[in-house]
């Protein structure tokens, strides 16, 4: 008899590809997805620890399930990512209804351990080593990669999908629970690498967005010879059907000239760079261990600027860490300013147990500074948006189209009839135009007519469109 699983997922890409995976190993035994809770056999938390309130949604989701397991109790519970990895028995002790706790380094067990819980063993737990609990071997090894088992059916759309080139970080930056969640940093072997994304060609995969906590800084030794990042999109750029590579999260400190040229001179690489710099000021980025000045980021930043002056750079900031003044503020404010980032995504600084922060700074900002630091850099990064998408009006883009526009999965449409599509640039930028729903999975080009800070607007350009525009230049 089919099993259901029902899966929720929040977090980063890291997240996304994870359930991806966990579909697809238990659709081999018979899975298929639900609906909705009340058809669910098995449901799934994938969760994330990167800042408080992100937990306190989970466990708010959990509480909401403690009647309906006593009405179920045979319906199997399961906790599992970095959340599951960071609390362990705390997740059984805070909803002493749940099944199974399964941290990331973990999840090639979660079959096994749901037919064990099935079979009435009684709760499950699965979690890898903590950073001081053994060998730095002993603890990669604790923390192990998936095979490549893929499931386009999971995936924001079949032919977009991340590739994990990198597991963990060792970067220890103060306020970040990551490198204790997720474990040392490892490259992944480049022959996994490309023999996933050969898999993921053949299964109709255009674009391909390598992942990694910091992506670029992708190292993996064998037999004396060394591969990096910028190796790797060279030998993917040659597989036949891979239309667009993407990799994310940069770390400023490792932006090396030899990556920037590859972005520069593979046609495949798309123009965007995701480089975080968190804070504009020394003080704050030597507190948060970030192990670079804002005089090096801007040296990176001049770089890319005069390697890809087209590139689409974004970055993230931390509002309110601990002992931020007002001037450290304003010259996050001016580098935002000075940078005109294509976009920032700024959060407000989350105490996280666990992390040399919480052991040495007092979370000392209050809520509402952190609130309103957070709304003046929003105002000044969506001021610059809006601007930096000006200059798309009256160009033509290339978009690669991924589905029916939120507006159009609410409308719905006629059998033939034109309905509003959503795509994207290969600089991530969004674009919005009306289309023939068997667009979707192409490269088309569109013309963009309207724009607004985080979306262009435009239509398909057409041999009509074209020829009129050419009648027109006469
Ligand atoms: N590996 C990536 C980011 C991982 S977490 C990098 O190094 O850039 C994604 C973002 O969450 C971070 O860039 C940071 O801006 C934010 N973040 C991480 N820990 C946080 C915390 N404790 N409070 C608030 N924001 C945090
Ligand atoms: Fe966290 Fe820093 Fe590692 Fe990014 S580089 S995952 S912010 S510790
Ligand atoms: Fe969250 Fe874990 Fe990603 S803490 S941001 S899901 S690596």
């Amino acid at each position: 008899m089919t099993k259901r699983l029902f899966i929720e997922t929040v977090g980063c890409q890291m997240n996304v590809l994870d359930s991806e995976m966990v579909v697809a190993d238990l659709r081999k035994r018979g899975y298929e997805l639900a609906r909705g809770l009340d058809e669910a056999d098995v449901i799934l938390f994938n969760t994330c620890s990167v800042r408080e309130q992100a937990e306190n949604k989970t466990y708010s989701a959990l509480g909401r399930l403690r009647s309906f397991k006593r009405e179920h109790p045979e319906k199997i519970i399961g906790v599992m990512g970095c959340m599951a990895q960071k609390d362990q028995k705390l997740v059984f002790d805070r909803a002493p209804y749940v099944d199974l706790v399964v941290g990331p380094g973990q999840l090639a067990r979660i079959p096994d351990l749901i037919e064990q819980v099935a079979a009435g063993t009684g709760p499950q737990m699965a979690v890898s080593l903590g950073r001081r609990d053994g060998s730095v071997q002993e603890i990669k090894r604790s923390h192990e990669t998936f095979d490549p088992l893929r499931d386009p059916t999971m995936r924001p759309t079949p032919f977009q999908a991340y590739l994990r080139i990198q597991i963990g970080c060792d970067k220890f930056c103060t306020y970040c629970i990551v490198p204790m969640t997720r474990g040392p940093e490892q490259g992944r072997d480049p022959e996994q690498i490309l023999a996933e994304a050969r898999v993921l060609a053949d299964q109709g995969c255009k674009e391909i967005t390598l992942i990694g906590q910091t992506v670029n800084s992708y190292k993996f030794t064998s037999g004396g010879r060394t591969t990096r990042l910028a190796d790797l999109l060279y030998s993917l750029s040659d597989i036949d059907g891979i239309e667009r590579l993407k990799f994310v999260t940069n770390y400023p400190k490792d932006m090396t000239d030899d990556l920037l040229a590859a972005v520069r001179d593979l046609p495949k690489c798309s123009p965007y760079l995701h480089v975080p710099a968190q804070s504009g000021s020394n003080t704050v980025l030597a507190r948060m261990k970030r192990g670079y000045t804002i005089e090096d980021y801007r040296e990176m930043f001049g770089r890319i600027r005069a390697t890809l002056p087209e590139a689409a750079v974004t970055s993230d900031f931390i509002v309110g860490f601990p002992g931020e003044t007002e001037e450290d503020f304003r010259l996050t404010y001016d580098l935002v300013a000075e940078c005109r980032f294509k976009n920032s995504f700024i959060f407000k600084y989350s105490e996280r147990p666990g992390t040399r922060g919480a052991e040495l700074y007092p979370d000392d900002i209050p809520y509402e500074v952190k609130n309103r630091r957070n709304n003046e850099l929003l105002e000044l990064q969506n001021r610059i948006s809006e601007q930096d998408s000006q200059r798309f009006l009256g160009q033509r883009v290339e978009v690669l189209v991924e589905g029916a526009s939120e507006r159009a999965k609410r409308t719905g449409a006629d059998e033939g009839e034109l309905i509003q599509l959503t795509g994207r640039t290969p600089d991530d930028r969004i674009v919005v135009f009306d289309g023939q729903p068997r667009l979707v999975g192409q490269i088309i080009p569109v013309a963009i007519y309207d724009v607004s800070p985080h979306t262009l607007f435009g239509a398909v350009v057409t041999q009509e469109v074209t020829m009129a525009a050419l009648a027109a230049i006469g």
